[in-house]
C-alpha cells in the first residue's frame, strides 16, 4: 500500500490512524491525527515517529519491530508531543500490513485511542459486563429458584401419592373387614334370632316337666290306689290294666320323664352355647371365660365334626389350662376360632374325599397360660398341612386355595386384624406340608398388657 492510497482509503475514518515502515518513517497521518497533534496533515510529512512521541527512539523501535513480526494485533501505549507543548496518552493498536522484504521495510498500521476513551468504552464494557454477570446471576437465582420449586412440587407430589395409596389400602382393609363383617354378624344374627326363638319353648317345657311328673306321680298313685282298695273291678278295667300294662308303664314313665329332662337340658345348654356364641349384645369389652368361648365354637360346628357319608367324625381333643378371664370382644374372638376351626375342617375333609387319610381325623385344642399377662390357644389339626407358597401368603386379603364359591378368602386375614390390631396380641401359623398345621393365638389378658415377644407371623 502507498502512502497515497492508505489516505484516500483512512480519509473519511474518525480514529487517529498512521501508517509507519518498522524504522519509524512516518509515511502517512489522516487528518484526526493531525487534529490530536495540533498540525497540518503536510506539516507530518517528512517526521520520524520519534518526533512526535516521549517515549525513547529504542522503545519505539522495539514496538515496531514487535508489530512487524506478528500476525495479530500488538497492543501498546503511546503518548503523543502535541504541538502546544501537551502530551495525550493513547493506546495503540499495531498490525503489520505488508512485511518486510529485502527491497522494503515492513509496513505498520498504528490505529491510536486517546487513553480517556479507551478508558470510557472500558468503563462502558465493565458497566456491560457487571450488568450481564447480574442478569447470569439472576437468571442462576430464578433457574436455582425453579428446581427447588420443583424439587419441593416433586416432594408434595410424592406426599400425596403416598396418602392417597394409605387411604387407598385403608378403604379396601375396611371393605374386606365390612365384607366379612356382614358375612359374620348375618351368620350371628340368624345364630342368635334361633337361638330366641327356641329359647322359650324350651324353657317353658322345661319349667312344666316337673309339674307335669308330679301330676302323673300323683295320678299313678291314685290308679294303685285304686287297684288295692276295689277289688271288684269290672272286666272292661281289668282288660285295659293287662292291656296298657300298668306295672310296666309306672317303671317306664319314670325314665321317660328323666330322659324328657335331661333332653329338654340340653337343649338349653345348646340355646345357650348360641347365644354365646353370638353374643350380639357384646359389642363392648367384656371378662370372659375363654373356654366357653371355645365351646360354644365348637358346638356351632358339631354337625361338621360328626361324621356323614364319606367324612370320618373329626375327634376333637381339649386340652385346657387354667385360663384366667380374659377381657376381649367375645364375639370376635369366636369369629377367630371358627374361621380357624372351619379351615382345619375343610382340609381334613378334603383329605378325607381324596382317600389320603393316613390317621384318623383330629384337631387338638390346647389353653396355656405364658405368664400372669398372656394367655395362648393352640388349634392344630393333622391335615394335609400348608406349603411354603400358601403358607407367604395365609393372612393376606382373598387369598384362598379353596374352589369358587367354598372360600372367599377373607377368613384368616380377618382372624389377623381381629386379634393383632383389635386385641394387640399375635397370630402365627407353622407348617410343614404334609404334616398338619398348627395355628397359635397369643392374646393379653387385660388391655394395655405388656407385648409379648414379637415372633414371626407365619413359619414352617
Ligand atoms: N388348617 C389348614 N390346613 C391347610 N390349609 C389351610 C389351613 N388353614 C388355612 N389354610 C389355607 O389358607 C387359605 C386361606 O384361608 P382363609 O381362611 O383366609 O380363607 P378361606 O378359608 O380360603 O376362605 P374363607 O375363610 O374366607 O371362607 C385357605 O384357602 C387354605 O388354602
Ligand atoms: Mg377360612
Amino acid at each position: 500500500m502507498t502512502p497515497e492510497q492508505f489516505l484516500e482509503l483512512t480519509r473519511v475514518l474518525p480514529e487517529p490512524l498512521l501508517l509507519v515502515n518498522s524504522e519509524g518513517q512516518l509515511l502517512a497521518a489522516n487528518q484526526p491525527v493531525a487534529a490530536i497533534l495540533g498540525l497540518r496533515s503536510q506539516e507530518l510529512q517528512e517526521k520520524m515517529l520519534f518526533d512526535i512521541v516521549t517515549e525513547s527512539t529504542n522503545d519505539m523501535r522495539n514496538y515496531l519491530q514487535a508489530c512487524s513480526s506478528s500476525r495479530a494485533m500488538v497492543l501498546g501505549i503511546i503518548t503523543l508531543r502535541k504541538n502546544d507543548g501537551q502530551t495525550l496518552i493513547c493506546r495503540s493498536q499495531g498490525a503489520v500490513i505488508q512485511p518486510w522484504s529485502p527491497e522494503s521495510s515492513a509496513l505498520i498500521l498504528l490505529r491510536l485511542e486517546s487513553r480517556t476513551t479507551a478508558s470510557s468504552n472500558f468503563v462502558l464494557l465493565n458497566k456491560k459486563i457487571d450488568e450481564l454477570a447480574k442478569e447470569v446471576q439472576k437468571r442462576q437465582q430464578a433457574e436455582e429458584a425453579l428446581w427447588k420449586a420443583n424439587e419441593e412440587l416433586e416432594i408434595r407430589v410424592e406426599e400425596r401419592t403416598n396418602a392417597v395409596k394409605e387411604t387407598l389400602k385403608e378403604l379396601q382393609l375396611t371393605q374386606t373387614q365390612l365384607i366379612q363383617a356382614e358375612k359374620m354378624s348375618s351368620v350371628g344374627q340368624m345364630v342368635a334370632g334361633v337361638a330366641h326363638e327356641i329359647n322359650n319353648p324350651v324353657n317353658f317345657i322345661y319349667g312344666n316337666l316337673h309339674y307335669a311328673q308330679e301330676y302323673i306321680e300323683d295320678l299313678l298313685k291314685l290308679v294303685q290306689l285304686y287297684q288295692q282298695h276295689c277289688l271288684n273291678i269290672c272286666p272292661e278295667i281289668q282288660e285295659q290294666i293287662e292291656l296298657i300294662d300298668v306295672d310296666f308303664l309306672i317303671q317306664d314313665l319314670t325314665k321317660i320323664f328323666q330322659s324328657m329332662k335331661v333332653g329338654t337340658e340340653r337343649i338349653r345348654q345348646i340355646v345357650k352355647s348360641l347365644r354365646n356364641f353370638s353374643r350380639l349384645d357384646e359389642a363392648e369389652l367384656k371378662k370372659v371365660n375363654i373356654h366357653e368361648g371355645i365351646d360354644s365354637t365348637l358346638m356351632i360346628l358339631k354337625h361338621r365334626l360328626e361324621a356323614l357319608h364319606e367324612y370320618p367324625e373329626i375327634k376333637v381333643n381339649k386340652e385346657y389350662g387354667k385360663l384366667p378371664d380374659v377381657t376381649c370382644y367375645p364375639s370376635q374372638i369366636n369369629q377367630v376360632l371358627i374361621n380357624i376351626l372351619v379351615n382345619s375342617i375343610d382340609a381334613l375333609e378334603e383329605l378325607a374325599i381324596n382317600g389320603q387319610l393316613k390317621d384318623y381325623p383330629q384337631i387338638h385344642i390346647q389353653t396355656e397360660v405364658i405368664d400372669e399377662n398372656w394367655v395362648c390357644i393352640t388349634i392344630a389339626d393333622n391335615g394335609p398341612g400348608i406349603n411354603e407358597e400358601v403358607l407367604s401368603k395365609l393372612f393376606d386379603p382373598f387369598f384362598t386355595t379353596k374352589a369358587v364359591g367354598k372360600g372367599s378368602g377373607l377368613g384368616l386375614f380377618v382372624s389377623y386384624q381381629i386379634i393383632v390390631e383389635k386385641h394387640g396380641g399375635q397370630l402365627s401359623c407353622f407348617s410343614t406340608f404334609g404334616q398338619g398345621a398348627k395355628f397359635v393365638i397369643k392374646i393379653p389378658v387385660s388391655r394395655g398388657a405388656i407385648p409379648c415377644t414379637p415372633i414371626a407371623s407365619v413359619m414352617s
